[in-house]
């Protein structure tokens, strides 16, 4: 649970494991046991008590995440013994959950992960951000951040399926390896050794970003906006480079450029496309089966583990999604 909030990077002191005892199912309840647990970069926002798009985690109360469990026990008609569910669940081994809180996931072409991952909340994430906002076409430049992650690795892909030319930009050499030799990206800048990533954009991109993916802000997309082309579109997705900052950001305002180049940026938050979750899975599957579309994960064992993934996330320990399996 969240044993404190905290101010700046968190640390494994903002979170404590307690234990106690269940209460008997009712009707319509399921017993669970978290199977796989997935740990996100938004999460860090909800540790604080500002008000936001999602409500704050309460100290002294459990964290709240995307869980694929196994049920256990089952007092519902719909959600039986043995099924293998996903659902937003409180980070513990076991609990209790109504069954209509649920959703059954079928575990025999994808791993139990992916339901976390490529067909959970940041494959959806990706999809209707390139998609919808980013919307790339054939011949195009686009430029991802945070491009070797949960997010990321989808939405390059799917500016690939479109017919682009894309860019990664990320934190380590084996990550920028990883995108160009398994992800298709065909250039892949590191942005811990780079000595500009806005020189280095320019030359690898003669003519101009036309799309930019946004899942860092700072310094990284001052670097990728000075080279947008004209009409270029950003997906605003995420500011992770940002989340630990105790106080608001001071740097070049990327507002004349957006003006001077006619850019449409666009902030969005996945959940604005929740009517429209089945488009995505049935697309993502299908470029999956296709061969397409890979994924990855990199996979903790241990519940105890959590606050270290979490955390993980802050300093690029993860290729792809970041999930804890619990056994
Ligand atoms: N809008 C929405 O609805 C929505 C939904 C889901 C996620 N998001 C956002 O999308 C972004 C990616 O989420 P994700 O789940 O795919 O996470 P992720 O990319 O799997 O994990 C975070 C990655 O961010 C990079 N990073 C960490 N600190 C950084 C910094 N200071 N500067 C640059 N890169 C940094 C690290 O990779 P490197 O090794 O490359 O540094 C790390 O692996 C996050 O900003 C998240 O908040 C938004």
């Amino acid at each position: 649970m969240l044993a404190s909030r905290p101010l700046g990077f968190p640390s494994s002191e903002n979170f404590r494991i307690e234990k106690t005892v269940l209460n008997e199912l009712k009707d319509n309840e399921v017993l669970l046991k978290s199977w796989y647990i997935s740990v996100d970069p938004y999460m860090r926002g909800r540790m604080n008590s500002i008000k936001s798009y999602a409500a704050s985690f309460e100290v002294d109360q459990p964290i709240i995440g995307g869980v694929v469990a196994k049920v256990i026990e089952s007092k519902s008609k719909t959600v039986l013994k043995g099924d293998i569910v996903v659902g937003m669940l409180p980070w513990a081994t076991y609990c209790i959950e109504k069954s209509e809180n649920l959703r059954k996931i079928d575990i025999r072409k994808v791993p139990p992960g992916y339901y976390l991952g490529i067909l959970g909340m940041p494959g959806f994430t990706a999809y209707f951000g390139m998609m919808e906002i980013g919307k790339p076409i054939k011949g195009e430049t686009v430029v991802v951040s945070g491009a070797a992650g949960a997010v990321g690795i989808v939405a390059g892909q799917i500016a690939k399926i479109q017919g682009s030319r894309v860019i990664g930009i990320t934190g380590s050499d084996e990550k920028c390896r990883l995108l160009k030799e398994q992800f298709g990206y065909d250039e892949a800048i590191n942005y811990k050794t780079s000595k500009s990533v806005r020189k280095e954009i320019a030359i690898l991109c003669p003519e101009g970003v036309d799309v930019y993916f946004d899942n860092v802000g700072g310094e990284i997309t001052d670097a990728v906006v000075a080279n947008l082309d004209f009409h270029a579109r950003i997906a605003l997705c995420g500011q992770i480079s940002q989340y630990n900052n105790t106080k608001p950001p001071v740097g070049p305002s990327i507002l004349p450029i957006l003006l001077t180049r006619s850019v449409m940026l666009q902030g969005y938050i996945v959940r604005n496309y929740s009517d429209r979750f089945g488009e995505a899975i049935t697309h993502l599957s299908k470029w999956m089966e296709d061969g397409k579309l890979k994924y990855t994960e990199t996979i903790i064992e241990g519940f105890d583990n959590l606050p270290v993934a979490f955390l993980g996330l802050f300093s690029g320990k993860n290729q792809g999604k970041m999930l804890i399996k619990t056994e």
